[in-house]
């Protein structure tokens, strides 16, 4: 089986991936949520303080899982990039030290193909080719994945991601971190037709691009305005109203983009049979209704992780390590090096 190690922001993970069936056996996860709540996002350092804290703890689970010996791990996996360099290093300092004092081979894995695996975990096959939307709290993605190596970004954001724009406005709202769920939770307590009206991101642009700072901005001038007005910002029907509008207006420009890249590679002969919708962001329940509407109108099959491996875990880690295992894809431990901003070399056209 396979160790594999997730650390690349603030949630510390270990998990266990039987080789032979893909069959996830274990899997452990320590979030950090509550400690950054307070500061309205994740602060690296603290981050890593509590990495350094949790990764031991979980290990010597991992270990008491299997019976109190890592004689049965045939390798060792970890998150190298894309990442907070200071948490990302603290898994792989674990994973260098597993790898040396237990003689196994060491396997990098790029967490955005982390987060694609997260389809596949406990699936003997991964299925290619894909169309993938990656939402998270770093990236905003749309991915053409041909194989298991060959990769290509189609789209991205020019500014802030779809997840960080949601964890922003919690922020403003002072509603606390990570900010998709808390927004999704009150946008869904909006009467029909309250919702907040906020402008369409990139409303006339035929670029196949993302953008949420405008949005973001909308929000925030909307929130000073009502509060020059004397409104009270802390009462659930306002919260609940600026939630609904800015969810909604998130999700179409989502809805947006998609639509003009299945179009666009829609002719009598070919269309894109599979869509993907993976990361933190992927858990919202109002897009993913609208994603499946639109797939259907399509003849697309929309696929979706488990709720519970759509943020950071080490399951899709060790699913996606499982590929390079195969094809002795391994790294010296000398030579492993966190990469914090790339994430695209893995990505090349
Ligand atoms: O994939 P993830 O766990 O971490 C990164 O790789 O960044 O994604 C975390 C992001 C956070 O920004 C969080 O607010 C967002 O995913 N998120 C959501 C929802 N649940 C988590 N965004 C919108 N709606 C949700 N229900
Ligand atoms: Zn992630």
């Amino acid at each position: 089986m396979i160790l594999s190690i997730e650390s690349s922001c603030d949630d510390s993970s270990i998990a266990l991936t039987e080789i032979a069936t893909s069959k996830l056996l274990f899997h452990i996860k320590i979030s950090q949520e509550n400690t950054h709540s307070a500061y309205g996002g994740v602060v690296p350092e603290i981050a890593s303080r509590l990495h350094a804290q949790a990764l031991p703890q979980i290990l010597a689970q991992t270990k008491a899982f299997l019976g109190g010996s890592f004689q049965a791990l045939k390798a060792i996996a970890v998150t190298t990039e894309p990442g907070l360099s200071i948490t990302l290093i603290e898994g792989l300092m674990m994973a260098k030290a597993l790898a040396l004092s237990l003689n196994l081979p060491l396997i990098g894995v790029n967490h955005l193909k982390g987060h694609i695996y997260s389809l596949f975990i406990n699936q003997p096959k991964a299925i290619f080719p894909l169309s993938v939307l990656l939402i998270s709290g770093g990236h905003t993605l749309i991915i053409q994945a041909q194989s298991p190596t060959q990769m290509r970004i189609i789209a991205k954001s020019m500014d802030d991601s779809f997840g960080e724009s949601f964890d922003k406005v919690s922020k403003m709202l002072s509603l606390g971190y990570p900010g998709g769920p808390i927004i999704e939770k009150y946008a869904s307590l909006c009467p029909p037709n309250q919702a907040a009206p906020f402008p369409l991101p990139l409303k006339h642009s035929q670029e196949l691009a993302f953008s949420f700072s405008g949005l973001k901005n909308a929000v925030r001038l909307a929130i000073l305005k009502a509060q020059e007005n004397g409104v009270d910002t802390t009462q659930e029907a306002f919260i609940a109203s600026i939630c609904a509008g800015f969810q909604q207006r998130a999700c179409e420009h989502l809805i947006k983009n998609i639509t003009q890249y299945l179009q666009a590679n829609k002719t009598h002969a070919h269309s894109i049979k599979h869509l993907c919708i993976v990361g933190g962001g992927s858990a919202n329940m109002y897009l993913r209704a609208k994603l499946k509407t639109l797939c259907d109108s399509f003849g697309c099959e929309l696929l979706l992780a488990p709720l519970e491996f759509c943020s950071d875990n080490a399951a899709m880690i060790g699913r996606a390590a499982l590929e390079k295992y195969h094809n002795k894809d391994f790294t010296h431990p000398q030579d492993l090096q966190a990469s914090p901003k790339s994430g695209a070399s893995e990505f090349l056209p």
